[in-house]
């Protein structure tokens, strides 16, 4: 390392302390032009061409990324934007039955096909645990009773808004339609939908106000 002034004793001393004029060891060399390369480095890249973001400028992106994925999640939630009214248009209210009495969602195993309840209630008369308008049913669907064996959607199969909206528009459209020997409801736990049993109610409500109803 040393060419020929290996251990040179510098001619100034501090208190008697003096000091060799050695080179600098290898590494500590390097690591000393790496950090110079790399500041450059750095400083083009993040001050000069503006090709590297700097922090205000990745904060705005996170805020902007988390953003979207908020609006995602908006659109994708239950929706305030599903009707409020059950349909009634008889290709939707088939689609629902259809739904209704598949192997997919098992609706029909337990609140039979005429809907007049076996495992589960039975959904034609006016007395509803859980509640009578549509956007209630829709989430009683969604959520299910497993404590009392109704499954997330029945079966766990899911539904998308599309089918949630036409099963439940099914449901309501069979109030009244009194099948033979229904299961009895139970007293202590069923409440009469009132007037507002199915249909008028929800047409009149507003999205907000029939979400309050219950
Ligand atoms: C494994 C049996 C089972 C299946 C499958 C099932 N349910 Fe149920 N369901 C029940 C039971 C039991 C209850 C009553 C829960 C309680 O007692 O709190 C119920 C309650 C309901 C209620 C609320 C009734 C009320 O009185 O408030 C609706 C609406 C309903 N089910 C619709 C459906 C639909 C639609 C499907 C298919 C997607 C389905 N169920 C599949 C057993 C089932």
């Amino acid at each position: 390392m040393a060419q020929g002034r290996k251990d040179e004793l510098l001619d100034h001393d501090a208190d008697g302390i003096q000091e060799y004029d050695n080179s600098l060891p290898r590494w500590w060399l390097y690591g000393f032009y790496f950090t110079i390369i790399f500041s450059v480095v750095y400083m083009v890249h993040y001050h000069v061409s503006g090709t590297g973001k700097l922090m205000t400028a990745e904060y705005e992106e996170e805020m902007q990324a988390a953003e979207s994925i908020k609006k995602i999640a908006a659109a994708n939630a239950p929706k305030k934007e599903l009707p409020t009214s059950p349909l009634t248009d008889a290709a939707s209210l088939k689609k629902g039955q259809e739904i209704f009495e598949s192997t997919n969602s098992l609706c029909a195993t337990c609140h039979r096909t005429d809907l007049g309840g076996q495992v589960g209630p039975n959904l034609t008369d006016e007395y509803w645990i859980h509640g009578c308008d549509l956007p209630t049913i829709m989430k009683n669907i969604t959520t299910g009773f497993p404590e009392k064996g109704m499954l997330p959607y029945g079966s766990t199969n899911k539904l998308t808004d599309e089918e949630l909206v036409q099963v439940a528009s099914y449901i309501l459209s069979k109030q009244g339609s009194n099948p033979p020997d229904p299961k009895p409801i139970e007293p202590e736990r069923d409440v009469k939908c009132g007037a507002n049993a199915g249909t008028e109610q929800n047409t009149v409500a507003t999205t907000d106000t029939a979400i309050k109803q219950h």
